[in-house]
């Protein structure tokens, strides 16, 4: 069974525990890890890394990941101290409240950047690759499992590899990866891309078998993926999106078959891709950086014929039902490294439609994807700038409210901006869609509030931009700064944070 997956025979006398392998980590190391939006990741080391600092063996290190991993890994870690700093995206809680508490140092950053700076060397030298697989090739080479992130990087940059092979993955995913790595300016050339389907390298990491120092074998599961039910609001968010998609094509700015799809993360993007199923169209391709539980679904109904990302983020059932019907996906599923899945060369050639999802949009276009209320950081920007600044259309889908209501998500400045106005095309709410192209800052707020707002919070919104076109002094992006910026107001109940930007809370 395990020369079946260990087939480079001089490599099987690294088997380790995960213990011993956890030993080899030392205080101060840049360690870089297999994962991608919890799929993929190392479980087995990680946990005895935790232990063993639990145990007083006081461990700190730099961890960076392809971008969110599961609880045994950022959870257990961070809850154990040993992480310092981190890149360059998370989800999880324990380590958000770490990062919060200002005892965790946290980049965030556009998912293709961060492997070109580990190749650029701008971040030092990485010390170990921690790197799930479910096989090693004849000749050292790692076929990565269910995502593959920034594991080649990783690889090609460590001074040593650790490789958790994980038994529970299945050996069937062999194939599915498609590896290339672009070469640092100035010798890099076009990345031979032309369609979402086309695969231009290795379905494994190449590696020296030298430096592989250990191998740990485990059979912990991914994390499931839990994703909100898809709800009336998210129904209606569908449509208006696919209202707006109808337009596209009937003006001919679009083809039949549209063009290839990007959806962000989590239930809100799963829940507008999923409107897609009920739609009129067929021979989808998807080109994104995570393929969730709608992707499948449009793929089992035949509306999806290629969805190329770089990690499988299914919930458990989902994920339980790929295992069994693999064959049915593996010449519709391409995973590729990030530095590719999200790379704007690509992406732009493609003419990629990007979907991705907002906290809080305001008047003028600039949205918030990342800090709750400007400085609480929620997850990061991800690979939502990568595909918004480089997509064909760029389009970001917001409910109008957050928190039962308490809070609107169109505000008159976003307290924190990752998408600036420049990039952000069309905004999509459960009231309809404001299409900003050509508009100018005044004609875009006009659109937002009247499209895409919603309530009390629409007549608050009206109010402030009627008096702000009298107040202020310069009216090309009109504002009443302090009255702007105090939408967003903090009072705490009961320990918890309540949020509010109610003006009348003030
Ligand atoms: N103010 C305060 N909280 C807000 C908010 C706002 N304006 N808008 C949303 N939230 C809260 C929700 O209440 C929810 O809180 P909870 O976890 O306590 O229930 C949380 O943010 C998530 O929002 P939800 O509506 O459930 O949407 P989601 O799961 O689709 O996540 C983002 C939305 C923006 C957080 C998520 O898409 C993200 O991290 N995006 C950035 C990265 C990215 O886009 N990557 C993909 C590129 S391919």
């Amino acid at each position: 069974m395990l020369e079946e997956r260990i087939r480079c025979k001089k490599l099987r006398d690294k088997i380790m525990t995960a213990d011993e392998a956890a030993m080899l980590f030392k205080t101060g190391m840049k360690v870089g890890t297999s994962g991608f939006t919890p799929a993929g990741y190392p479980k087995a080391v990680p946990l005895a890394l935790g232990r063993r600092a639990e145990n007083g063996d006081k461990i700190e290190i730099t961890l960076m990941t392809g971008a969110s991993v599961g609880d045994e890994l950022d959870g257990v870690l961070s809850r154990a101290g040993v992480i310092k700093r981190r890149y360059p995206y998370q989800t999880n809680n324990s380590l958000r409240n770490c990062i919060n508490n200002k005892e965790i140092e946290y980049s965030d950053m556009h998912l293709s950047n961060f492997p070109q700076w580990v190749k650029y060397g701008f971040l030092g030298n990485v010390d170990i690759a921690l790197i799930e697989a479910i096989a090693i090739t004849e000749d050292g080479g790692i076929v990565p499992s269910t995502s593959v992130g920034n594991s080649n990087v990783y690889v090609e940059k460590a001074d040593k590899v650790i490789v958790e092979l994980n038994t529970s993955q299945p050996l069937e995913l062999e194939g599915i990866h498609d590896i290339y790595s672009p070469a640092n300016p100035p010798f890099r050339k076009p990345i031979p891309i032309y369609q979402t389907g086309d695969r231009i390298g290795l379905n494994y990491i190449p590696c020296n078998p030298d430096k592989i120092v250990g191998i740990v074998v485990t059979n912990i599961k991914d994390a499931d993926k839990k994703l909100a039910p898809i709800d009336d609001v998210s129904t209606k968010m569908a449509n208006n999106l696919i209202g707006f998609l109808d337009n596209e094509v009937k003006h001919n700015r679009l083809p039949e078959n549209l063009l290839p799809l990007q959806s962000g993360v989590g239930s809100v993007a799963n829940a507008v891709l999923a409107g897609l199923i009920n739609s009129k169209y067929k021979d989808l391709t998807v080109y994104s950086e995570v393929l969730q539980d709608s992707v499948l679904d449009l793929i089992d109904c035949g509306k999806v014929n290629m969805a190329s990302a770089t990690s499988l983020t299914l919930s458990k059932d989902r994920l339980d039902d790929f295992y069994k019907n693999i064959e049915r996906y593996r010449d519709k599923i391409i995973l590729r490294p990030q530095e590719i899945s999200n790379n704007p060369e690509i992406i732009r050639r493609l003419g990629v439609i990007g979907i991705n999802t907002a906290i809080e949009v305001d008047l003028y276009g600039n949205v918030n994807s990342s800090n709750i209320m400007g400085s609480r950081i929620m997850n990061g920007i991800g690979g939502s700038g990568d595909f918004a600044r480089n997509s064909y259309i760029s389009i970001f889908v917001t409910q109008t409210t957050a928190k039962d209501g308490d809070i609107s998500c169109i505000v008159p400045m976003v307290s924190h901006c990752d998408h600036t106005e420049h990039d952000v095309q069309i905004i999509v709410t459960e009231q309809g869609v404001a299409d900003l192209r050509g508009l100018s800052p005044k004609e875009r707020a006009k659109s937002i509030i009247e499209n895409c707002a919603s309530g009390e919070y629409k007549d608050m919104l009206k109010d402030y931009y009627n008096r702000v076109l009298v107040e202020s002094k310069y009216r090309h992006t009109p504002h009443i700064i302090g009255e702007a910026l105090s939408w967003h107001k903090r009072f705490s109940e009961t320990g918890t944070m309540k949020i509010l930007n109610n003006k009348k809370a003030i």
